[in-house]
């Protein structure tokens, strides 16, 4: 398949549409691969499980799916992936929890772009150890996508987790590869993967990694998944998470004085993010309800241990970026 978009290719919007490149691809795929294994790094997020959902579809248990957990994630989101892949879709899915390997890599690293290399490099070794275990595989699958080769050209080159070895002697197996990101959940929804994955909000690759400020220790990384957790639950019941494009908290490496129980207690600040945006080059703010705020202040202050306050980020990007890292 080139890595030209066709001019007359249509735009998928419908279901009737995703199900004819659905057909498509499955042929496609299945005259590329044969009888061989196709190995496929499956993270969770969109791309990665429209891939693995289509290619299940097409050669069944010949695709091995292998999600690492890199103790990065948000809450319950490796636990998802296992209840949709192995549970749901009968996947082959090996699962690495590498959390430990990842968190003593990243102690006491407090530079924003070693924490991401030292991510992105570990991702490598620990995929790269399992491809190893397995033998006769053929063929490697990724969740490409259309902006990924227009972007790869020059302006953003995103240091994506999940980039893997050059040496790995694979032959690529890219069925979204020509499709923009509302083709792509199109197409994930008529494969009958659950709408909160397919529409779910970006997440980069280094996850929490960049949202726990600073070097990472555990007590404040899972500080902030909870305090993360309580924000999507509440946008969730306020009706936002639909058009709220993305929103996070961040939590620094600082404390401030607070008092609980009558006594003094030192906490971290949770800082809420929650942006707008078309192509994440800019972005505005989202005019969130007091009384939202209020609830979830209330409750991540006192569900949350170890924070001791939390602040809402109305920062547009320019001037701040939408991640804090
Ligand atoms: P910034 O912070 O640059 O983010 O305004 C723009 C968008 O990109 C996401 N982002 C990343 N995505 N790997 C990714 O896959 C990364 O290293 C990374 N850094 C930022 C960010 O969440 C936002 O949607």
């Amino acid at each position: 398949m080139s890595n030209v978009r066709p001019e007359s290719m249509a735009r998928i919007e419908t279901k009737e549409l995703a199900d004819q490149f659905i057909a498509e691809q499955v042929a496609l795929v299945r005259e590329q691969v044969g009888d061989k294994k196709v190995l496929l790094a499956l993270s969770g997020g969109v791309d990665s499980s429209v891939v693995a959902a289509l290619l299940i579809k097409a050669i069944g248990k010949q695709l091995i799916c292998v999600h690492v957990n890199h103790g990065l994630m948000r809450k319950g989101e490796s636990e998802e992936v296992i209840k949709i892949f192995r549970d749901g879709l009968d996947a082959n899915l090996v699962y690495i929890d590498a959390t430990d390997r990842f968190l003593d890599k990243l102690a006491g690293i407090d530079n924003p772009e070693q924490k991401r290399k030292i991510i992105g490099n570990e991702f490598i070794v620990v995929f790269d150890e399992e491809a190893k275990k397995l033998t006769d595989v053929d063929f490697l699958a990724q969740g490409t996508i259309y902006p990924d080769i227009l972007e790869s050209d020059g302006v953003k080159a995103h240091h994506n987790v999940g980039g893997l070895p050059e040496d790995m002697q694979f032959e690529l197996v890219e069925p979204i590869k020509l499709l923009y990101k509302d083709e792509v959940r199109v197409v994930g929804k008529a494969l009958g993967l659950p709408t909160n994955m397919v529409d779910r909000q970006p997440f980069p690759g280094p996850g929490l990694g960049v949202r726990c400020l600073g070097a990472i220790t555990r007590d404040r990384l899972h500080a902030l998944r909870e305090a993360d957790a309580i924000l999507r639950e509440e946008f969730d019941n306020a009706g936002l998470s639909q058009h709220v494009w993305q929103y996070f908290i961040a939590v620094p490496d600082f404390k401030s004085v607070g008092v609980k129980n009558s006594k003094r207690y030192e906490g971290w600040p949770a800082i809420i993010r929650a942006v707008n945006t078309v192509d994440a080059m800019s972005a505005t703010i989202e005019e969130i309800p007091y009384s939202v705020l209020h609830k979830i202040t209330d409750r991540i202050t006192n569900e949350v241990d170890g924070i001791n306050r939390v602040l809402y980020d109305l920062t547009p990007k320019p001037i701040g970026t939408i991640e804090w890292e």
